[in-house]
């Protein structure tokens, strides 16, 4: 791959002298969904697959971006003297808002770059290809220009990014899960004071596979801010009656005792999947420590049918591929990951039946949505890395 991208590079910028090559990872979270702007837990890992970058310094102020996934956008150019998103920049807002990310805390790049990019997760399925940009961005510009940041702020100038350049309102888990990664491990983070342990995901006899649904997002982002803002009302309603910074703080008795207070129907339910779904990953977590697979599975199914009624971000696509993941026998669990609205779903499916798994939901799932999904068995990786 290295040799590739940097046979690339010299074909779109005239040669590679000086260039260094990068990797940062996507990530899938295994459980804890939407409980990281609730100050809950999570447990996302890093995969071997991700977004490959070269870079090399300029020496003038301007900013040059191509991606071998958007040839025919050629290459997008841009200036450190004009840090602005433009919906023309298209994917280019990400590495830009990294750039933007770090000026703000001081650390101005001297000169522009010349960065090519090559992801090999599917873009825009939910498996953080644009956190997998922003840490690899971040990790890129550490290493050329010696900013004195850890992997732990990178994520966070990566989330930063995310809020305040590109407008979405995303929670510290993408960016986290990619810039700590480690092969073997999934990250159990409490998002309330980043505090975290890496736990060895064993599955013995089994695999985790990612679906694809193919549905693209579309409105997905502003659905999110919302779902965001319907926990911050139930939390405001709940505070008048119980002393809590975030729903995370609650255990499910005391999210019952309180529920009361409420006073939409819509975010009690919202509220309700978050504290139910927090209370469920520290479970998770527990049961893979005591080698549970099977009840770690049975954590993963609860959690979708919460996000499905409760936080209704599932939809039917991927309440298809679940639902026809927990037809096959072997399946140990079943779960749409990440934001929702489309996306991928995480299976933990037995060896011996992987392939029957993705012939009989693939044929399904094709045949009730009018167009195919698409499968990847996975392996969880290391965080990001110079080549
Ligand atoms: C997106 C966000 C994360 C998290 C998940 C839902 O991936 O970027 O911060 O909120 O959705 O769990």
């Amino acid at each position: 791959m290295k040799a590739a991208i940097l046979a690339k590079f010299a074909e779109v910028f005239g040669d590679n002298e000086g260039t260094r090559a990068y990797f940062a990872p996507g990530r899938v979270n295994m459980i804890g969904e939407h409980t990281d702007y609730n100050g809950g837990h999570v447990f996302p890992c890093a995969l071997t697959m991700g977004t490959y970058g070269v870079a090399r310094k300029r020496n003038d102020q301007t900013l040059r971006f191509y991606s071998i996934n958007f040839e025919q956008l050629g290459i997008i150019e841009s200036s450190l003297e004009d840090l602005k998103p433009y919906k023309e920049a298209n994917w280019t807002n990400y590495p830009k808002g990294i750039i933007w990310a770090l000026g703000q805390r001081g650390m101005e790049l001297p000169v522009g770059l010349d960065l090519l990019l090559y992801g090999n997760i599917p873009n825009g399925s939910g498996l953080s290809s644009s956190a997998s940009v922003e840490v690899l961005t971040g990790y890129i510009l550490r290493d050329m220009f010696g900013f004195d940041v850890t992997n732990q702020d990178l994520a966070l100038i990566g989330q930063f990014s995310e809020n305040q350049f590109n407008g979405v309102n995303c929670g510290i888990m993408d960016q986290f899960a990619i810039a700590m990664g480690k092969e073997g491990h999934g990250i159990f983070l409490d998002t309330a004071d980043l505090s975290f342990t890496y736990a060895p995901i064993k599955l013995q006899d089994a695999k985790i596979v990612i679906a694809s649904s193919n549905k693209k997002r579309g409105l997905g982002d502003s659905k999110y801010n919302r779902r965001r803002s319907e926990c911050e009302t139930a939390l405001a309603d709940l505070q008048k009656v119980v002393d809590i910074k975030s729903l995370g703080e609650l255990s499910e008795e005391a999210f019952e005792q309180y529920k009361y207070a409420i006073q939409s129907d819509v975010c009690r339910k919202r509220a309700k999947h978050a504290v139910y779904e927090n209370q469920r990953t520290i479970h998770a977590v527990e049961a893979l420590q005591n080698n549970d697979v099977k009840l770690f599975g049975q954590l993963m199914n609860a959690s979708h049918v919460s996000l499905r009624d409760d936080y209704e971000v599932t939809g039917i696509e991927l309440d298809t591929l679940v639902e026809e993941a927990w037809k096959v026998e072997g399946v140990i669990g079943s779960r749409m990951t990440g934001a929702g609205f489309g996306g991928c779903t995480v299976s933990i499916v037995k060896n011996d039946v992987i392939d029957t798994f993705i012939d009989s939901v693939g044929k399904a799932y094709a045949a009730k949505i009018g167009y195919a999904a698409d499968f990847y068995v996975v392996e969880i990786g290391d965080g990001p890395r110079m080549l």
